[in-house]
């Protein structure tokens, strides 16, 4: 065991962190977004089923692993099915490590707009009576498409590195110090914006628009692929951040317990997010945009405006629990890169934590800066070409179900799955059993797989939801497309040959 690993301190610090992990700008804007897309009311069904057949499974065996091995991904996968499966977690750290990238770009731009709320935006009275014309950006719009194509992202994703660095600087230590204040400080904030939410007139419409059953709607493959993505990303899964965070667990501890608290916490804070935006919006007469980049940054904002009394405090707290839940989702991240490294090359922290810093900066600023790849951007935004959304496209659309089919394969078929549950059966109270070995190598596979190639066969008939679909569009997405194959397999191969440092154990 290398010295240095850290632990958690409580069995509650830990969860404190999964779920801060869990819930983030995922929880808040994303969910929303993608239940509006997919017609409210007729997205919550496949969600929950996507909870309880795939969230939670595969939460346990990620946890699973981390508390068997004690190590993280890739090391992990490598005692458990050999180099083919240390490749597939390489593969898995480097997409984590784009999508950190562009995480905290996002988180840079909402301290744009925290800045901006805590100064002059929302403070004009008559803001709170703005009817934009038909088309127009509203002044809050304005004022994000302003920011974002000036300098100052730079600064603003520079102060939420050094932040991510400073929460992760000592592990799972300093991590747990500062989920125990930040997780139930989102918590607070989250109910303070939904008793406002549904206290406001016609606020429980939006209610009634989020549970109306759709069941026309159900039958569209569209649906079940966009709950199962969601379902995805909300719970941190497919990139190995559940196994780095379970590797310093106690080797007595119930996975099955931990899984199912983690993805319920997440899920019920989902829902109430889900109706504290849903009845904003209704409330304020704002037709919610489906991307989720505009619900964060002036769809749910020009809500915002329209509340009547001390709007500017609400536009605060909104993007104070953007930041707060965001930046504990960004160190998970962080630290499952960092862990990574650490295992495989028994370097310091201390070293590793300048190397991603230095590189994570860099690719951040590339995202920050729209305008270097859209020239056309101004104060009335075109935002079709932005480098986040080509690459959020393929790293996040894909990478991540792509991750966990790999995981699932893996575990299901180049290594002996009943080992792995009979050792999460020794510390669980509620045993797994035969039907969760078929579920993991049959089921989920085969469900996984069905959605990629459901996908594809979407992206070919040119949907991509917004403008993206055309011309020199689709040069640039098959460049990034090209870029990110390249990259992380490249990059995977790189990290699989290099010589490791460590000892590497026996598989228990
Ligand atoms: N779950 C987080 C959210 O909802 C995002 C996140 C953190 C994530 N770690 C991840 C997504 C790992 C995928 C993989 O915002």
């Amino acid at each position: 065991m290398p010295e240095g690993r850290g632990s958690w301190g409580s069995k509650l610090g830990f969860l404190l962190a999964a779920s801060g992990s869990a819930i983030g700008l995922g929880n808040i804007v994303f969910f929303p977004a993608n239940a509006y897309t997919y017609g409210g009311g007729a997205f919550y069904l496949p969600y929950l089923i996507a909870l309880f057949v795939i969230g939670i499974p595969l939460m346990i065996l990620e946890l699973g692993i981390g508390r068997m091995t004690r190590r993280s991904m890739p090391t992990a996968l490598k005692l458990i099915g050999g180099t083919r499966a240390e490749l597939a977690g390489w593969f898995g750290v480097l997409n984590a490590g784009i999508i950190t990238m562009y995480y905290i770009t996002l988180l840079g731009w909402v301290v744009g707009m925290l800045v901006g709320a805590a100064r002059s935006l929302w403070q004009h009275a008559e803001l709170a009576a703005f009817t934009p014309a038909p088309g127009a950006l509203t002044e809050v719009g304005t004022f994000f498409f302003d920011m974002i194509s000036g300098w100052c992202p730079v600064l603003f994703v520079v102060i939420v590195w050094l932040l991510n660095l400073l929460v992760v600087v000592k592990g799972a230590r300093s991590i747990e110090a500062v989920v125990k204040i930040f997780v139930p400080l989102m918590w607070l904030i989250m109910i303070v914006l939904i008793v406002r939410g549904v206290t406001m007139p016609n606020g429980v419409q939006g209610i009634f628009f989020l549970f109306t059953p759709d069941v026309a709607a159900m039958t569209q493959p569209a649906v079940w692929k966009g709950a199962f993505s969601q379902m995805f990303f909300t719970l941190s899964l497919g990139f190995g951040i559940m196994t780095a965070y379970a590797s310093y667990l106690p080797k007595k501890t119930d996975d099955v317990q931990s899984a199912t608290t983690i993805s319920l916490m997440n899920c019920s804070f989902e829902f109430i997010a889900g109706l504290a935006i849903f009845s904003l919006l209704f409330a304020c007469a704002i037709v919610p945009k489906a991307s989720t980049l505009s619900m964060m940054f002036w769809v749910v904002p020009e809500g915002i405006t329209r509340i009547p009394v001390m709007a500017q405090a609400f536009g605060v707290l909104f993007f104070a629990l953007l930041l707060v839940a965001g930046l504990t989702s960004s160190v998970s991240l962080v630290e499952a890169v960092v862990i990574s490294l650490m295992d495989k090359f028994a370097l310091q922290r201390r070293h590793v934590l300048i190397g991603v810093f230095g590189v994570g900066l860099t690719g951040s600023i590339a995202f920050a800066l729209p305008t270097v790849v859209d020239t056309g951007l101004d104060h009335c935004g075109t935002f079709g070409l932005s480098l986040l959304d080509l690459v959020d496209h393929w790293a996040f659309g894909y990478g991540l179900l792509v991750c966990g089919l790999l995981e699932v394969v893996i575990l299901g078929w180049l290594f002996d799955l009943r080992r792995l549950v009979a050792f999460i059966n020794e510390s669980a109270r509620f045993k797994l059993g035969r039907s969760f070995v078929v579920l993991v190598r049959y089921v989920l596979p085969l469900l996984i797989l069905t959605i990629v190639v459901l996908s594809i066969v979407e992206e070919t008939g040119g949907l991509y939801g917004h403008r993206m679909a055309t011309g020199s569009i689709r040069g640039l997405h098959i460049i990034a497309f090209g870029g990110w194959l390249v990259l992380g397999i490249g990059g995977a191969i790189l990290l699989t040959l290099l010589r490791r440092r460590t000892p590497l154990e026996e598989a228990p």
